[in-house]
């Protein structure tokens, strides 16, 4: 499938410019259409008819096997979750902690997990220490291996900054991690679907992403990862070991992520459509999508740094790694100037970009769908607006 094929299954091309599938993604044509079809197949037989099972579960199970395979690892190792922010908490619930317990984690994590552990350190007494993501990777690192104690229980970091767009080195993060035996939790939410990611080649034990972002899947589906070693380790919710499972079979299951982390009825057609969703991505290849984004990432600094005012947060891709996240600062403009500013190009040009508060700036998150066209009517209008 040509990147075009792609962007002709996208509605919401005919609406506006979107550049926030760092937030969440439109849903394409196909993905759509395997949820429609499955919500209405239950519907039509009843999702409880023995024969409509026999017909679903391989499905759900063969869209499991395609995400597996996207991220090279095997179906046992994956659990369905809510999004990544369900996907953190469930892997930290489901480990013990104690008093005195230390949790180290990088400077640039999400929100959702920031409160996170900070309940975590509220509940148990213990401490969370935030290592600054400083210039480089080297730096990083060197700062992570100093707060690295005989006390550390998880390092937690992110694959990709929501913050700016960074890559963190999780690979060298995770034998960093492993030759001290500290387990190690990634927070996949901006890698998964824009660029590669293998892994069993990062070597981490649990790792979480949603499927509503980069993978185009529908919303409110994404998955936790546990590494084979860790999955009798995790237990998030209360049910009883193995040997009591006479009465229990619905959820005592064979030893996997799905058994320890998804109970209860749950939805078929989302797996589904985000198994499409992962064909989707596949059939394009995840090469030609980062390339393309690349590319557009590069137009979108090249023409912003004509503009003054504009000072970049998302470090230069000569000095880390970055993505499909572009964020920027604008001088002397405060939250309402910039909350104004996004609105405005949403009302004025039909562009949706985001506010992203905890820089004061901007955050462009172009995807694959999108276009150098549309790069270039984004930087008129902002230049245009800037100028005003
Ligand atoms: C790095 C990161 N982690 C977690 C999240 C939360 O994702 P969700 O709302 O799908 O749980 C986001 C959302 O933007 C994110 O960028």
């Amino acid at each position: 499938m040509t990147l075009q094929e792609f962007r002709n299954q996208m509605p919401i091309t005919e609406e506006c410019i979107y550049f926030q599938t760092g937030t969440a993604s439109p849903t394409p044509g196909e993905v759509l259409e395997a949820v429609d079809r499955i919500m209405r197949f239950q519907s039509r037989y009843g999702p409880a008819n023995p024969e409509m099972r026999e017909q679903l579960y391989p499905q759900v199970f063969e869209a499991k096997s395609k995400l597996a395979s996207l991220l090279n690892t095997s179906s046992e190792e994956l659990a369905w979750v809510t999004n990544t922010t369900q996907g953190m908490q469930l892997i930290v619930r489901g480990l013990s902690w104690k008093e005195g317990d230390e949790v180290v984690i990088s400077s640039a994590e999400h929100i959702s997990s920031r409160v996170m552990w900070k309940g975590l350190a509220q509940r148990y007494g213990m401490t969370v220490t935030v290592v600054p993501t400083g210039e480089t990777d080297e730096t990083f690192l060197d700062a992570l291996k100093k707060q690295m104690t005989a006390r550390t229980r998880l390092i937690s970091i992110s694959h990709v900054s929501t913050l700016d767009g960074r890559r963190l080195p999780v690979t060298a993060v995770s034998a960093l991690a492993r030759e001290q035996g500290i387990p190690t939790l990634i927070d996949g939410a901006q890698a998964i679907g824009q660029f590669p990611v293998d892994l069993r080649e990062i070597g981490c034990d649990f790792y979480t992403a949603s499927g509503h972002k980069w993978l185009f899947g529908p919303v409110g589906l994404g998955f936790v990862y546990v590494a084979r070693p860790q999955l009798s380790e995790i237990s998030p919710y209360i049910i009883p070991e193995p040997e009591d499972s006479a009465d229990y079979q619905r959820y005592i299951r064979p030893l996997s992520a799905g058994a320890r982390i998804e109970l209860g009825t749950s939805s078929s057609a989302l797996p589904i459509g985000l198994g499409t969703a992962v064909d989707l991505v596949s059939t394009i290849g995840l090469e030609t999508i980062e390339a393309h984004t690349s590319g557009l990432v590069e137009q979108l600094r090249t023409g912003l740094e004509a503009i003054d005012e504009v000072e970049f947060v998302t470090p230069e891709p000569q000095v880390v790694k970055g993505s499909a996240l572009l964020s920027f600062v604008l001088r002397e403009r405060d939250a309402d100037a910039i909350q104004h500013i996004v609105r405005t190009m949403l009302e004025r040009h039909r562009i949706v970009i985001k506010h992203q508060q905890e820089i004061c700036g901007i955050r462009l998150s172009p995807a694959c769908f999108n276009t150098d066209q549309e790069v270039a009517v984004f930087l008129r209008s902002f230049q245009e607006m800037m100028a005003a």
